[in-house]
């Protein structure tokens, strides 16, 4: 699939923020803990959440849609414990399957997860925790076979705060005989929100949100008759963003500011107009862009989904903009095709690059990289003068659902073709 994309016109109007992919996924995972069944709404439509579901289903999952976002998912019995390596190198959440398969079998044949290729991503974290958990993990070719006698709490120190590890040891803890204590957690929303989904099925889990989350083990977990997942703070703050680098102003409703607070305030820095309520953000970009200092972070700073959409906004400051992103060593692919749209940025390392601006942008063909590289540069598009066609859209679409139409209620100039 294709973006056909005309530049130049400010984003206006209101736009509601769908589910959060990266709550989705795992409590999408977290439904293989019960064998009752479990109800979930806001499922974002995106092509990340079918290959799960896909996955799940080989497994054992019976799936049900029930409407738009709403699905049922149950498994009474795990049929079978080896991962399709094909679906699973799709998506880096294939691998929150383990720790709810261990959980409930004693042995699974795990493939290495894939995803977007934005650095090495080791897997490390997952395996050093989950073998606390008196887990054996055999590596074999391109998969890990993993087996227990049983889960036993323990006490572990993630040796990174690395949000999906957090997940599938949270995950792999609730069914676990005794107490397992996780110091070093990521805080992420997404790592609250399967805590509460995981609680309304009976676990026993304190903590979430902080740094240290206590997970009680339980016999066996309920089902629900429905969790609503919350809204995507990175969806949201990439709407923001576009609104700003196209001089728009824009509405989100259905959003909890709260999970924004770092790229509201790095906005309001550069000179955009925000104004927050319970459930809403109003954007407006009032006039010139001052450079600032971008640095991405783990929970609650700066997220590192947000460092490409946030450089295509820089690229319209006045002045030098360092931006520094320390988690990923390979996650500045789209800077070709953006210096070709215009832009002036100096590559300093893998992790740190300055952005010289403003500059005008112009149209070009352009091919998706990965999710977030891909909408950065759907970004760069919208705000640059002249036609722009973005090739590979299918790879936007696993994190974005029905992009370019809800765009076009923006105002947008742009049209999907084959
Ligand atoms: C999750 O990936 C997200 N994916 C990623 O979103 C997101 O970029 C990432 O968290 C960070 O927020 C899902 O939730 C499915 P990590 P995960 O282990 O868990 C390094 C998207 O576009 N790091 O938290 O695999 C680490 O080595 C995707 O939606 C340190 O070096 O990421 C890794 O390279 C892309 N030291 C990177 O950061 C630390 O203390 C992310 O780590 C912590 C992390």
């Amino acid at each position: 699939m294709k973006f056909k994309i005309e530049g130049g016109v400010p984003l206006k109007g209101t736009i509601r923020i769908a589910g959060s992919k990266n709550a989705a996924l795992p409590i999408i995972c977290a439904t293989l803990l019960t064998a009752q069944k479990v109800v979930l709404e806001n499922v974002p439509e995106i092509i990340d959440v079918e290959v799960l579901l896909e996955i799940l289903k080989e497994i054992g999952a019976k799936v049900e849609k029930l409407g738009p976002g709403k699905i049922s998912l149950q498994t009474p019995k795990i049929l079978d414990t080896k991962i399709d390596p094909a679906k699973a190198t799709k998506l880096r959440a294939s691998i929150l399957c383990l720790g709810p398969l261990l959980g409930r079998h004693k042995k699974v044949i795990m493939p290495h997860p894939g995803g977007c290729f934005i650095g090495k991503r080791p897997i490390d974290t997952h395996l050093l925790a989950l073998e606390k958990l008196a887990i054996k993990i055999v590596p074999a070719d391109d998969s890990y076979i993993c087996t227990t006698e049983g889960l036993v709490g323990a006490e572990i120190f993630l040796n990174e705060v690395s949000v999906t590890a957090t997940e599938n040891v949270v995950m792999a803890a609730v069914l676990a005989k005794g107490k397992t204590i996780i110091k070093n957690a990521a805080c992420e929303p997404h790592v609250i929100d399967l805590t509460n989904f995981l609680r309304k099925l009976g676990a026993k889990i304190s903590g979430a949100g902080t740094h240290t989350i206590e997970i009680e083990g339980v016999g066996s977990l309920s089902g629900t008759d429905g969790y609503c997942i919350h809204n995507d703070e990175v969806e949201a703050g990439t709407f923001l963003i576009a609104a700003a680098a196209t001089g728009g102003e824009i509405t989100l409703t259905d959003i909890n500011p709260e999970y924004l607070d770092a790229v509201i305030e790095k906005l309001r820095q550069m000179g955009v107009d925000i104004k927050v309520t319970a459930n809403k953000i109003s954007v407006k970009r009032t006039g010139d862009l001052q450079a600032i200092k971008i640095q991405t972070n783990t929970y609650p700073g700066l997220p590192t989904d947000l460092q490409a959409p946030l450089t295509v906004l820089a690229t319209q400051g006045r002045g030098q903009c360092l931006i520094h992103d320390w988690l990923y060593e390979r996650r500045f692919g789209y800077l070709e095709d953006l210096i070709r749209m215009g832009a002036k940025i100096d590559v300093i390392d893998a992790h740190r690059i300055l952005v010289h601006g403003p500059t005008k942008l112009h149209g070009e063909i352009i091919d998706s990289l990965d999710i977030r590289a891909g909408i950065a540069l759907v970004i760069a598009a919208l705000a640059a003068q002249g036609k722009s066609e973005i090739n590979q859209t299918e790879i936007i679409s696993r994190g974005y659902q029905n992009l370019a139409k809800r765009l076009q209620g923006l105002g947008a100039r742009i049209v999907e073709e084959q």
